[in-house]
């Protein structure tokens, strides 16, 4: 079967890889991709934006699948247009993208499917926000409801910097209309967790459990960002949580979802916060994570594709995959200044290095092919990625092969994982 591959990050790189694997892959094209996928299919230069040219060309190649990494086209509707020209899409409807694309739909599904997540207000206008938010002294959290690529949130411990925060996303348009409402939340404590599932409408698949680490700084610091590493599996999440996330917070969602007019089909990613009380949702995404679906997939020993043919299919509760029991740990490289401004076009030198390693897998996210030479093109830039015997092995072994990369400005945390390392201790 050939397969058509949407986005060019970090996750797709990992989903290009995971797919080469398949013995049902006849050809893997990636639109438009990077010098990473590349090495395992061939890139197509139409944006992942240009729902109508993806699907003159998947009609002239033959495309059997077609898969949706990022959240753009999904909420855009890319899903509905290839399906309803008899191509086979792998991620959720336009309808059914909301649960991330409108934080507002998602706290209002949660709210009518008694799923636990924080207490929170939505607002249309900054002066009502202000007031609300002034009237209280705990810490908030304001989130634009749109889409922000990952850096629509602000946890302000204190209140008065939460005004500013909304005056930035509603009133400075800092992220354009994603912010023209905003939902203004109570902040929870206690570890996140990633959990993903497969899901086809009626069953879900739980993936195995993961972490990213959204801050830019060590210790969890810092703007948030995409996300600056992550590993898989959480070792917070035990058996019990995973029932009780299935149970509490996956059935009723996707119960919900098919209640609403709006089946769910695709990978349902929840962000968690693991509180004293049990699991709070922060938000839902309607795709895979980035960055875990690099550890997680290092992790999955079965066919990707058939997994999600099966989703497509609505026939998940004939797939069983295996895991690698193996711990995998990704850093991410990002560019000096990135969340904020930053420079491209740095040469990267090292990754040939980096490869010799075994098991370990250098994702390419923003990097681009300059006349035969490797350059930094994104804030995040790579994600190194390790298996090892033990989570601790795998952040030793994924550092050893961050260290032979090199380039101008390049900036790495350089604790991730070592909250598993804890709880594990
Ligand atoms: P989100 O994009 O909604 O997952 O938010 C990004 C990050 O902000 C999360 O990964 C958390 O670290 C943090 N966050 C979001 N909502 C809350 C909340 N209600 N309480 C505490 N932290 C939060
Ligand atoms: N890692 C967070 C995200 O994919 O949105």
């Amino acid at each position: 079967m050939n397969v058509l591959l949407i986005g060019s990050g970090g996750r797709e790189h990992a989903i290009a890889w995971k797919l080469a694997q398949s013995k049902a892959l006849t050809k893997l094209y990636i639109a438009p991709g990077n010098p990473g996928t590349a090495q395992h299919g061939q890139n197509i230069p139409i944006g992942s934006d240009d729902s109508s040219k993806l699907l003159e060309f998947a009609r002239q190649n033959n495309v059997g699948l077609v898969v949706v990494g990022p959240e753009d086209p999904l909420a855009a509707g890319i899903v509905d247009k290839f399906e309803s020209a008899g191509i086979k899409a792998f991620g959720p409807s336009a309808k059914a993208a909301q649960l991330e694309a409108d934080k507002a739909f998602a706290k209002q599904l949660m709210r009518s499917s008694s799923v636990s997540t924080a207490e929170g207000r939505t607002f249309d206008r900054f002066e009502d926000a202000k007031a609300y938010i002034a009237s209280r002294d705990e810490p908030v959290v304001i989130k634009a409801a749109g889409l922000a690529k990952g850096k629509g949130v602000f946890v302000c411990d204190d209140p008065s910097d939460g005004i500013l925060a909304a005056e930035k996303v509603m009133c400075d348009k800092i992220f354009g209309s994603a912010g023209d409402r905003i939902i203004v939340e109570d902040k929870l404590l206690g570890e996140e967790a990633s959990i993903l599932a497969f899901v086809d409408g009626r069953n879900i698949y739980l993936m195995e459990s993961s972490q990213d680490h959204k801050p830019i700084g060590d210790g969890d610091t810092g703007a948030n960002t995409g996300g600056m590493g992550a590993y898989s599996p959480a070792p917070i999440v035990t058996d019990d949580l995973m029932n009780q996330i299935t149970r509490e917070i996956l059935v009723p969602v996707v119960d919900g979802m098919n209640r609403s007019g709006a089946p769910y089909r695709g990978v349902l990613y929840a962000g968690l916060m693991i509180t004293a009380g049990g699991p709070r949702v922060l938000e839902f995404n309607v795709r895979f994570g980035d960055p875990e679906t690099q550890p997680i997939l290092m992790r999955l020993k079965s066919d990707l594709l058939e997994a999600l043919l099966a989703v497509c299919d609505g026939t998940l509760d004939q797939v069983k995959l295996e895991w690698d029991p193996r711990p995998a740990v990704c850093v991410v490289m990002a560019s000096g200044g990135y969340p904020d401004d930053y420079q491209k076009g740095k040469k990267i030198t090292g990754l040939e290095e980096a490869r010799q390693f075994e098991d370990v897998v250098v994702f390419h996210a923003g990097t681009k092919d300059q006349n035969g030479e490797i350059v930094t093109n994104g804030g995040r830039v790579l994600g190194v990625t390790a298996l090892g015997r033990t989570i601790a092995d795998a952040k030793t072994r994924a550092y050893q092969a961050v260290d032979k990369i090199k380039f101008e400005g390049a900036y790495c945390r350089r604790d991730i994982a070592d909250k598993a390392i804890k709880t594990n201790k």
